[in-house]
């Protein structure tokens, strides 16, 4: 079990479950002008009417309401609140409004993220996250938010992994916006750190008890053979690009040594000005770890790519010339459809790691801010959706949290990724992680067998059986 005033939640993003995207004054993201980029989203999906959640937003905290959520993590979408980053969309900022009320009157803590990975069109087109000036937009735009919401959300993330906004958006081009140069996802890196730490400083100077996050996709890669060196060097390069790149500069004010020296080429250090891992490292309270995996990795080639998409139309490249020839090695571990490997125990390593290295030192909690798995789930005939693998999933991902939890670690809460199945990115409408099913013709929810255990499991706090 565990304690008292643990928050279960589940989590969605704006772009992922809004629609209405070009209604109400919302205009183009990111996503909009890559989902229309031929090859780019399987089956040319699109995020235009997604789980309609724009207009349906009553029906999601319902299911919240039926799952005991004690919270629900969302997004908003810049392109909606300022359109072109430009002038405050009134009815943008009042959809947001509509939801948290709704949520409040329901119960539910409304923990609002502000950036997952919708950037204006407009402000891409003056650059995006390559762009420092960026980062000054992103801090008007927070302070916008926070102005119309701050009364009633209590609980602000920044950033959901800039990992992805970084290396998937400007390296490798899998996601929005389809960039394929590594200094600008180099540079995108300290943007959107800058960012946060510019937004953190802000939204504390005008709110002093807020709860202030980061969301961070963080990744446990073992060496395929620890007694292989060259493994044991390739682990060390994935946790650099993955992990350290990220948390030394949030919590130690430095870039990696390591990491700088394997990426001199790419000029990251170029964007760095007086001050800025001062403003990085501004202090928050709670590291939000998103976990859906580990990987075993090797210097020796076998055939699976390093990310987790191995089937696109697009070629899989490694977003950086760093972890260039190292190589995921399947481990005969289950997977999920996403053909990630199913490593609940990673989970338990990471949350002591960084409490032992990063979080504990700083005083900063932990909240599992996403975790979850795509299975193929069918509608049965009785209309009921069974999905026992899901469950045994977030079954062991929760004893995996409290396993972590009673060796010290200062985890706070449990977050599923994701309270209803909606748009997978790149991979459309294909992957489905929800705990609610949505029949995309009919709109229609269904509470999967695997939420109704979960609604147990946040009633009683924690798995008892
Ligand atoms: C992490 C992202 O934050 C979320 O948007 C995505 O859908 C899930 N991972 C599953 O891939």
């Amino acid at each position: 079990m565990l304690p008292p005033g643990f928050v279960w939640g589940a989590s969605t993003a704006a772009y992922q479950v809004e629609g209405a995207a070009h209604l109400e004054g919302r205009r183009d993201s990111i996503w909009d002008v890559f989902c229309r980029v031929p090859g780019a989203v399987v089956d040319e999906h699109d995020g235009e009417v997604a789980t309609d959640s724009y207009f349906r937003y009553a029906e999601d905290v319902a299911a919240a309401r039926a799952l005991n959520l004690g919270a629900y993590r969302f997004s908003a979408s810049w392109a909606r609140v300022r359109p072109d980053g430009g002038p405050v969309n009134r009815a943008g900022v009042d959809y947001y409004s509509r939801l948290v009320d709704a949520l409040l009157e329901a119960g539910i803590a409304p923990w609002l993220t502000l950036y997952h990975w919708d950037l204006p069109q407009a402000i891409e087109e003056q650059g995006g996250w390559a762009e420092r000036s960026t980062a000054y937009r992103f801090v008007d735009y927070a302070a916008t938010l926070h102005d119309a919401l701050g009364d009633r959300v209590r609980v602000w993330t920044t950033l959901n992994e800039p990992w992805c906004s970084a290396f998937l958006g400007y390296g490798n081009g899998q996601h929005a916006p389809g960039r394929r140069d590594a200094r600008a996802a180099m540079a995108a890196v300290h943007h959107l750190l800058l960012a946060h730490g510019l937004a953190t400083t802000e939204l504390r100077r005008q709110d002093a008890t807020a709860t202030l996050a980061i969301s961070l996709n963080l990744d446990v890669a073992d060496p395929a053979d620890p007694a292989d060196p060259g493994d044991v060097d390739a682990a060390r390069r994935i946790d650099g690009q993955w992990n350290r790149l990220f948390l030394d500069p949030l919590f130690r004010g430095e870039y990696p040594a390591d990491v700088l020296a394997q990426t001199a080429h790419l000029g990251l250090t170029d964007h760095v000005r007086d001050g800025d891992l001062a403003a990085i490292a501004a202090p928050f309270d709670v590291l939000g770890v998103n976990y859906y995996h580990g990987q075993a990795v090797s210097h020796r080639p076998p055939p699976t790519p390093l990310h987790g998409l191995p089937s696109l139309a697009r070629p899989v490249t490694s977003p950086l010339p760093a972890p260039e020839g190292i190589h995921r090695v399947p481990r005969g571990l289950p997977q999920t459809a996403m053909g990630w490997e199913v490593q609940p125990e990673g989970l338990t390593r990471l949350l002591l790691r960084l409490q032992e290295e990063y979080t504990g030192p700083a005083g900063v909690a932990m909240a599992v801010t996403e975790t979850g798995a795509a299975y193929d789930d069918v509608v049965g005939p009785d209309g009921r959706v069974d999905d026992p693998e899901r469950r045994a999933f977030l079954a062991a991902h929760v004893g995996a949290v409290q396993d972590a939890v009673a060796s010290g670690a200062d985890v706070r809460g449990f977050f599923v990724w994701s309270l209803l199945d909606n748009f997978e990115w790149a991979w459309g409408y294909s992957r489905r992680f929800g705990l609610v099913h949505v029949d995309y013709a009919t709109q229609q929810r269904t509470l999967k067998t695997s939420g109704e255990w979960f609604a147990q499991v946040a009633a009683q706090g924690g798995l008892p059986w």
